[in-house]
C-alpha cells in the first residue's frame, strides 16, 4: 500500500509546491518508486511545473479530468435528469514518465474550478480518499500538494494521509500558522479517532546558504522552539535558496536534471530527500 504524505502550511509561498514536485521526482528517479502527485491547489502550480504549462493547457483542452472532477463527480449537472456520473479514476491521472524498471511519475492535475468545491463543500471531503483507495495499489508514494488555506480540501488531504510535511521559510512570522495547523490536525483527529495522521517534520526552505541574516537566525530559533512545543520533528537537512528551483519548475524537470544547477544544490536537496524517505519509510 502506498505511503501518502501531504505538504501543508497555511502560510503561502513557503515552497510546498516546489518541494512536492521535487520530492516526487527524487522518489521516482533516485529511489525507483512509483509515485503519484495529487495537485490539490486550484492555482495548479504543481500541475504546470510537472507537465509544463503548454502540456497542461493541452490536457485541459483535450478534456482531461482533474481533481476538480473527483470532487464534483456527484454534483448534478445542468442536464434534465441531473443524474450523477461515475468517474473513471484512470481518466484523472496523467502519466508524466514511466521507466523500464517500473518506476514512474503520474499526476492528478488541478484546475481553477476546484475553488468551486471550497464554496460548496458539503460532504465532499470523502471523495478524494475514495479515489485514492481505488488507485493506491499502483503506487509506493502519493504526495498531495495543498493550497495555503484551511478548507474542505485540507480535510480531504488529512483523510488520505499518513504524514504531513511542513515547509517553512526562516523569516519574520514563520511560525504564525503553527497554532492553526495544530488545531486543524487535532480537530480532525478528534472527529476521526482511528486516523494515524502525523507531522513527519518541518523543513527550512529557501534561506541564504552563506551567512544567514539576523532575522533568519531569530526566525529559525523561534520555529525550533515552537516545533518542540508541539513535538514536531525538524529535519536536519535544509534547502537553501537556488534559482534552479524556479527553472526546474518552468522546464518541468527534476532539480537533478535541470541544466546549470550547481552540484551543491543537488547534494543539498538529495540529503534532505534521503532523510525524509527514511523518516516516512519508503
Ligand atoms: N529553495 C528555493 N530556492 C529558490 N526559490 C524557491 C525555493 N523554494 C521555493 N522557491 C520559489 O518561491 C516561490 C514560492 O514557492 P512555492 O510555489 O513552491 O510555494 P508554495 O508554498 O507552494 O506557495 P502557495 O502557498 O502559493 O501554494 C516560487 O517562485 C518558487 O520557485
Ligand atoms: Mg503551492
Amino acid at each position: 500500500m502506498a505511503v501518502c504524505m501531504s505538504l501543508i502550511n497555511m502560510k503561502g509561498g513557503v515552497g510546498k509546491t516546489t518541494l512536492a514536485t521535487q520530492i516526487a521526482w527524487y522518489a521516482t528517479i533516485e529511489l525507483d518508486k512509483k509515485v503519484l502527485l495529487i495537485d490539490l491547489d486550484p492555482q495548479a502550480n504543481a500541475s504546470q511545473s510537472v507537465m509544463s504549462p503548454e502540456t497542461y493547457v493541452e490536457y485541459l483542452d483535450d478534456g482531461g479530468l482533474t481533481v476538480a472532477d473527483i470532487f464534483e463527480q456527484f454534483t448534478p449537472t445542468g442536464s434534465a435528469s441531473g443524474s450523477p456520473k461515475k468517474l473513471d479514476p484512470d481518466k484523472a491521472i496523467y502519466s508524466r514518465v514511466e521507466y523500464d524498471d517500473g518506476s514512474l511519475l503520474h499526476i492528478v492535475p488541478s484546475r481553477l474550478e476546484l475553488s468551486w468545491t471550497m464554496r460548496n463543500p458539503a460532504g465532499k471531503e470523502t471523495l478524494l480518499p475514495r479515489f485514492v483507495s481505488k488507485i493506491e495499489k499502483k503506487y509506493d508514494l502519493i504526495i498531495i500538494d495543498c493550497s495555503p488555506t484551511d478548507s474542505i480540501l485540507t480535510d480531504a488531504a488529512y483523510h488520505c494521509s499518513r504524514y504531513i510535511l511542513v515547509p517553512i521559510k526562516a523569516e519574520f512570522l514563520a511560525s504564525i500558522g503553527f497554532p492553526l495547523l495544530n488545531r486543524s490536525i487535532n480537530a480532525f483527529q478528534m472527529r476521526h479517532e482511528s486516523s494515524v495522521l502525523e507531522v513527519c517534520g518541518l523543513v527550512f526552505n529557501d534561506f541564504n546558504r552563506g551567512n544567514p541574516k539576523r532575522e533568519n537566525r531569530l526566525a529559525r530559533k523561534d520555529v525550533e522552539q515552537k516545533a518542540a512545543q508541539y513535538k514536531w520533528h525538524v529535519f536536519k537537512n535544509h534547502i537553501p535558496h537556488s534559482d534552479s528551483y524556479f527553472r526546474a519548475a518552468r522546464e518541468g524537470l527534476s532539480i537533478e536534471s535541470t541544466k546549470g544547477t550547481h552540484g551543491i544544490v543537488k547534494t543539498e536537496f538529495s540529503a534532505f530527500a534521503a532523510e525524509l524517505a527514511k523518516k516516512i519509510g519508503i
